[in-house]
This record gives structure tokens, sequence and C-alpha cells, in this order.
């Protein structure tokens, strides 16, 4: 077993009441500054605030105040110049702390003076998180207009719809990347309403039971910009449902790039060849010289199975733990760090595979075969008179001539056909281009062209960049 150690850390925020200070064993593990680090912004913006709460209520005179706050801008400044890289300190906290401890000597003990580090790693999470909600926000939106921009130049090119992996009805290209478009739509919406449960404020809840001076809360909350002052000190210091929110909602959002890449990799095989990556957007193999790899699409697939595991550990660190703070709690900032760095890498990637990538109008117009028109038939024989549930079966008698015979389904022997039904004959004379096929599923929200142009305009709409839900 090694040794406890003896040299207890001058500005470690705690040990008075120890003998000796924490082993390596327990200092290694209990560290977190290699994680939180980058919530030093925050730390110092919020203990800037805390410092003019206390002013107020004269736990500071009004030098103090001064000089704890042109002490804590130059501690900002020394760790924007890195002074957290290879720090030995526990935590951000005590490594601000620390930090100035050495440009305002024992003044800076007065800062923890009312505040809990239960409050304060809970303030700076989420001014954290409300500063990276608005950088995804962003690249959602530049995703979702690059999606609509490929949209409107792909209104006229037909394609087969699929549904079960089977072809089903014709439909426009335009009309298939919207359905890919509309899930970013709802997944801002969702980061919106998350973000209005970020935005309560914890500090001045101390340990777990309020802040020992009485701050005023409400100008701290106007201070830092948060909406509202959270209710209880035990819960708001043992609240992490915002960052299982916010999980939650990258999480769905990586589910939404996973599917838009599963189907983008299947329309880049040479089986279907519907679409061509840009060589930017895509690698090669090692072995095979003649491999195009769709990389940036699996990535997409692989990192959302990354996210849900996120979020399953966070939510499994949760459901165990009693309300206020422990330390089990630390570990959420590993899974949303994690959780927004991903996105940060993989949202500008598919947001520029999407935007490179060529389209094959030949192939795609290749894929429609006449099967394609079996519900326009049955339609139509419903227009002249024959109940559905009669219409679909009499095509499908149709589809089983054509198979046989081994021909389209359109070119099926008028007499086969007037055999099955009187009215069939003249049905399949009737259809229409594979246009006109599209044009008759008018419905909104259908394929049709205006249908396409207006889901395009209230998209185009949605993913301006200031836009509100
Ligand atoms: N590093 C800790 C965390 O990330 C800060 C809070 C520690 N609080 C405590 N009572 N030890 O959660």
């Amino acid at each position: 077993m090694p040794e406890p150690r003896t040299d207890t850390p001058a500005h470690q925020m705690w040990g008075g009441r120890f003998a000796g200070g924490p082993s390596e064993a327990l200092d290694a593990l209990n560290r977190s500054l290699g994680v939180d680090h980058r919530l030093w912004p925050q730390d110092v913006t919020a203990s800037k605030a805390w410092v003019q709460a206390l002013g107020r209520v004269g736990v500071l005179t009004v030098p103090e105040e001064a000089q704890l706050l042109e002490g804590l801008d130059r501690v900002a400044e020394r760790l924007a110049d890195g002074a957290a890289m290879g720090a030995a300190d526990e935590d951000v906290h005590t490594l601000v702390e620390r930090l100035l401890y050495d440009e305002i000597g024992a003044l800076a003990g007065k800062l923890h003076t009312g505040r809990s580090r239960n409050d304060q790693v809970a303030t700076d999470l989420r001014l954290w998180t409300l500063d990276a909600l608005r950088q995804l926000d962003a690249d959602i939106a530049l995703l979702g207009a690059t999606l609509v921009g490929r949209a409107r130049e792909g209104l006229n090119l037909l394609l087969p719809g699929y549904t079960h992996g089977q072809r089903a009805q014709p439909v426009r290209w335009g009309y298939v990347l919207l359905a890919h478009a509309w899930p970013l739509v709802r997944d801002r919406q969702r980061l919106a309403d998350a973000r209005r449960r970020v935005a309560e404020l914890p500090l001045g809840s101390g340990a777990l039971a309020g802040s020992g001076f009485p701050v005023d809360r409400v100008l701290l909350k106007e201070a830092l910009g948060f909406r509202t002052v959270s209710a209880n000190a035990l819960d708001a210091t043992g609240d992490r449902d915002f960052v299982a929110e916010v999980l939650f909602a990258i999480v769905l959002l990586g589910t939404h790039l996973s599917r838009l890449g599963a189907e983008l990799i299947l329309y880049a095989s040479a089986e279907f060849g519907f679409v061509k990556l840009a060589d930017a957007y895509s690698t090669g193999s090692s072995l095979l010289p003649q491999k195009k790899n769709p990389d940036v699409f699996e990535l997409a697939r692989a990192k959302s199975a990354r996210l849900l595991g996120d979020l399953v550990a966070l939510l499994a660190t949760l459901k165990g733990l009693p309300a206020g703070y422990s330390k089990d709690l630390q570990e959420d900032k590993a899974l949303l760090f994690d959780a927004f760095d991903t996105m940060g890498l993989l949202l500008p990637a598919v947001t520029g595979a999407v935007a490179t990538l060529t389209v094959d109008r030949e192939r795609m117009l290749g894929a429609l075969d006449a099967s394609l028109r079996a519900t326009d038939l049955a339609d139509l024989l419903v227009e002249a008179g024959v109940p559905f549930r009669e219409s679909h079966g009499l095509v499908g008698r149709l589809v089983g001539e054509a198979e046989r015979a081994g021909v389209p389904l359109d070119q099926v022997p008028a007499a086969i056909a007037a055999g099955i039904h009187p009215a069939l004959g003249a049905v399949v004379t009737q259809l229409g281009s594979w246009e006109d096929s599209v044009e008759g599923r008018a419905t909104p929200g259908g394929a049709s062209r205006k249908s396409v142009e207006d889901q395009i305009e209230q998209l185009r709409r949605a993913f301006t960049p200031d836009w509100r839900p």
C-alpha cells in the first residue's frame, strides 16, 4: 500500500480536519481537472458575480471587492495563456482559487464565503452548456439549410421511394432529403426547450441548504444571464436533469444523422448508384484501390451509438443517488463534454458530405419500374367505381400475371387484364408519366411538387440561424 501523502497542498479546499494528505491513489481517482479545466471561463465569470453579490451584502469592503475582481481578471488571463496545462490541482475550482492566491494573497480566501463547490460546479456547468448549445444549434441549422438547398435542386429528380427496403412509389429526390431535414427542426425545438431548464441558477444554494449570507440571488441570476433561480437548494445542487435532457436531445440528433448516413451509404453503393460522394468527403481502402468509402456516414452511424452510451451512463449514475450532491455527479462532465465534442466533429463533416455529393439522375430514373404504378392502377379502378379492397386484389392478380409473363406491369396483354376485370384494360392505358404519378399524391405533406415547394419554404425559414421555435 502506498503511504498517505503528508504534503497537503497550500490551497487545497479542505484538509483542516485531516492528519495527512490524500494517498496518491485517491488523489489520482478524485482529480477531475483533466476533464473540468474547460470550465475555467465560467468559473471565473460566476466567481466575479459572487464577489459582487458578497460586496452588496457587506461581506466584502469596496476595496476588497475591487481587488478580488481585478485578481480574478488576472487569473483569467493566466488561464487563457495556458495556466491549467499540467496543473496538479484537484479540480478547476481549486485551480482558480490557487491562482487567485498567487495574484492577491490571503484576501483570496474570502472568495468562497457562503459558497460551496456543489452550487459552484452546477452553476459553471449550466453556464458552459448554455454556451455550447448556441454552437450546436448553429451547426444543426447549417446542416438543415444544406439539406434544403440540395432538396431544391432535387425537385425534378424522380426515384423510387422505399419502405421495408422495397421499392414502393415514385417520389422526388428533394422530398427524400426533406424527410431528413424535418427531424432536425424537432431537434432544434427540443434543445431550445431543454435550454429553458438549463438556464436555472443554482448559485446561492450553498452545499445543500442555502447560503449563510443573504446574497441577492435574483441579482445574481440577472448578472449571469440565467432565466430563473432554483427553488430548492438540496434539489439544485444534486440536479443533473439538465445534463440528461441535453444528452437525450443530442442522442436523438445523433440517431437522425445515423439514419441519414445509413440511407446515403446504401445510395452510394454500386448497386444503387444514386449518389456519389465527393473525394474530399470519402476515403480510400489500404488494400482495394477501387474503393471509395463513405466513412463520414459510417462514423455518423457509430457515433450515435457512442452518444447513447453517454446518456445511459448518466442515467445509470443518477438513478441511485439521494437528493443533493454526491461525488458520483463529478462523472457528468466527461459524458456531456463527449457528446458536444462528438457533435462538434460530426455535424460539419456530415454537412460537407451532403453539400458536395453528386446525384445520378439516370440511375434514379432507371430504378423506377412499372410495378411502382400498382397503387396508381388500384386508385384508377376506384375512380371507375371498384371498392379499394377489391381493386387492390385485382391489381395484385395483374402483378402476378406480369411476373408470370415476364413483362412490366403496364405491358400485360389487354386480353389478360380484361379477364381479371373489364375496367382494368382501359385503366392501364390511362397511366400517365412518372411525373403524373407523383403529382397524383397532392395532399399536404405528400411528394407532389407543390407540397415539396411548400415544405422547402417552411424549412428555409426554420433553418435561418436566428430562428427561435
Ligand atoms: N469536482 C467536483 C465535481 O465536478 C466539484 C464539486 C465537488 N464537491 C464536493 N463536495 N467535493 O463535481
